[in-house]
């Protein structure tokens, strides 16, 4: 006969709607002014509250409750001057030569270049890793996608705490594994620089879509 699961009680916040509706839109209201910040002052940063954010991420859903992620804090100078150094060699080849006239159109609204500098100059980086399989080869699932949720809460609670952050993505990015010591089963993911924006420190004009243009009820 098969065991019964083991359960335990859910803790549940029940909330009346017109405090559902004031919640909801006041978080929308905050995710509004999340912006990618590419200007950052030198600034430290309380890693103490970055440790709690990535703790938040960690309490993300994930396929067959894996958790395949792990996110390395990098604080120490020597070590991001490492990854600007890496980023900006492989940035470099891509804008000069591995990217596509489409996609450098579709950049050139944002004013991005080769040069990281947001690499050295940001508070900390978070590197987030996705794990492939578990470190003894087992299966994950969904892995993508519950990375994704997870880096999400994570941008999500970095910005609720107050500090900027940019979704880096340096292309391709795998010598994150070598020069951060991850092992074989893990993929680097994305680099979150964290920190304050530069004085001064301006962003692009985006619009974003409209709720009517995303949304379809029925
Ligand atoms: C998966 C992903 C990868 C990204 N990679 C980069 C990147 O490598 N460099 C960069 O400057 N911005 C990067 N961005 C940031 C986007 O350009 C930015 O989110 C978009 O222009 C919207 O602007 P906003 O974040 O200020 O709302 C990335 C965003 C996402 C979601």
């Amino acid at each position: 006969m098969k065991a019964e699961p083991e359960t335990m009680e859910l803790v549940f916040v029940r909330r009346d709607a017109a405090d559902s509706i004031d919640r909801a839109w006041a978080y929308n209201l905050e995710m509004s002014r999340r912006r990618s910040v590419r200007d950052f002052s030198s600034e430290t940063v309380p890693l103490e509250a970055l440790r709690a954010a990535i703790s938040a991420a960690g309490q993300a859903p994930s396929g067959a409750n894996k958790q395949p992620w792990t996110f390395v804090l990098v604080s120490d100078p020597e070590r991001r001057a490492a990854i600007r150094d890496a980023a900006e060699r492989e940035e470099r080849e891509f804008y000069e030569r591995r990217a596509s006239d489409t996609w450098l159109d579709d950049l050139a609204h944002l004013g991005t270049d080769w040069r990281k500098p947001f690499l050295t100059d940001a508070g900390a980086l978070i590197v987030v890793f996705s794990q492939a399989t578990d470190a003894q080869g087992g299966p994950h699932y969904y892995v993508r996608e519950s990375v994704g949720i997870a880096t999400g809460i994570l941008l999500s609670a970095l910005h609720l705490a107050g500090f900027a952050t940019l979704t880096h993505t340096p292309s391709p990015m795998h010598f994150l594994r070598e020069l951060l010591q991850r092992p074989a089963n893990e993929r680097a993911y994305m680099i979150i620089p964290v920190g304050y924006p530069a004085d001064g420190c301006r962003v692009p004009q985006i619009k974003r879509r409209a709720l009517a243009d995303i949304l379809v009820e029925m």
